[in-house]
């Protein structure tokens, strides 16, 4: 069991000038246990910093983001996090199954245990064949593929996804969004989605945490109630949740404007 718990958090940065930019105004959310949670919000509203401050990477200036786990002992060890981004970020010098094992080095999981999950992980995204290959041989879908077998593969408590398939084809991204969905679901993975994509947050989404433009402000957190295998695009049940969420986020574009 994992989840990611989010309390009152305040980020600001510096402007150029020397004043402060708020942009994490009291968020406050937390994901499913088990399942896809969509953090859904309009472009520099502060998606991508709410997951470098899961990470670690970003500090709060109030507030506190944590991973709740009973896998380890939260004061002790560092939370196990599998991160996809937007651009598959892979090493290209690096074969497949090279760039598997970095992440599997990098957790300091045993050497004995990295046959297994490879060969476990490149099944789950259909490329077990292309193990011994370099990534620049490989389609921009397959590539993003292996990403994600990269972010699976260190059997991460919680999977953290930036707009993974923003950059794809729309056919692509389709075929990809189905993949994610049904490995989650298969693993009963823990993962964090960001999007800026209403439907992807209705497909995706078991759970979707919409934030308002700049300063981020959660307006709304609508679980979804279909569930993850029985949601189709076309389906009229689909098609309503998908409005629901459209009405909240187009309520705040209305305030805005
Ligand atoms: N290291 C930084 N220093 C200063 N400002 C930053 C820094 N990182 C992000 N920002 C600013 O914080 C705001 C939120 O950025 P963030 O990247 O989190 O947005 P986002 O919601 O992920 O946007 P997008 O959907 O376009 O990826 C933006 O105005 C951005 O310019
Ligand atoms: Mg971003």
């Amino acid at each position: 069991m994992a989840y990611v718990r989010v309390e009152k958090a305040v980020k600001y940065f510096p402007r150029e000038d020397g004043t402060d930019m708020l942009v994490l105004d009291a968020v406050s959310f937390e994901t499913k246990e088990y399942g896809i949670t969509c953090l859904l919000g309009p472009s520099g509203c502060g998606k991508s910093t709410l997951l470098n401050i899961i990470t670690g990477l970003e500090h709060l200036e109030q507030g506190r983001a944590e991973i709740v786990s009973n896998h380890r002992d939260a004061g002790k060890d560092a939370p196990r996090l599998g991160y996809v981004f937007q651009d598959p970020r892979l090493l290209n010098w690096k074969r497949v199954e090279n760039n598997l094992i970095f992440a599997l080095k990098g957790m300091g999981i045993p050497r004995q245990e990295w046959d297994e999950r490879i060969h476990k992980y490149l099944s789950l995204v259909g490329l077990l064949e292309f193990r011994k290959q370099f990534p620049l041989y490989l389609s921009g879908g397959m590539r993003q593929r292996v990403g994600l077998a990269r972010g699976l593969v260190i059997e991460p408590e919680v999977l953290l996804m930036d707009e993974p398939y923003s950059k794809l084809d729309h056919l692509t991204a389709r075929k990809l969004r189905e993949y994610t969905l049904e490995i989650c679901a298969r693993l009963k993975q823990t993962a964090l989605l960001v999007t800026h994509d209403v439907e992807e947050a209705a497909y995706m989404g078991d759970r979707t945490v919409i934030l308002s433009p700049r300063p981020a402000r959660i307006t709304d957190i609508l679980d979804n109630p279909l569930p993850p295998l029985e949601r189709d695009v076309d389906d009229t049940r689909f098609i309503q949740f998908k409005k629901k969420l459209l009405q909240s986020v187009m309520r705040l574009v209305k305030e805005e404007v």
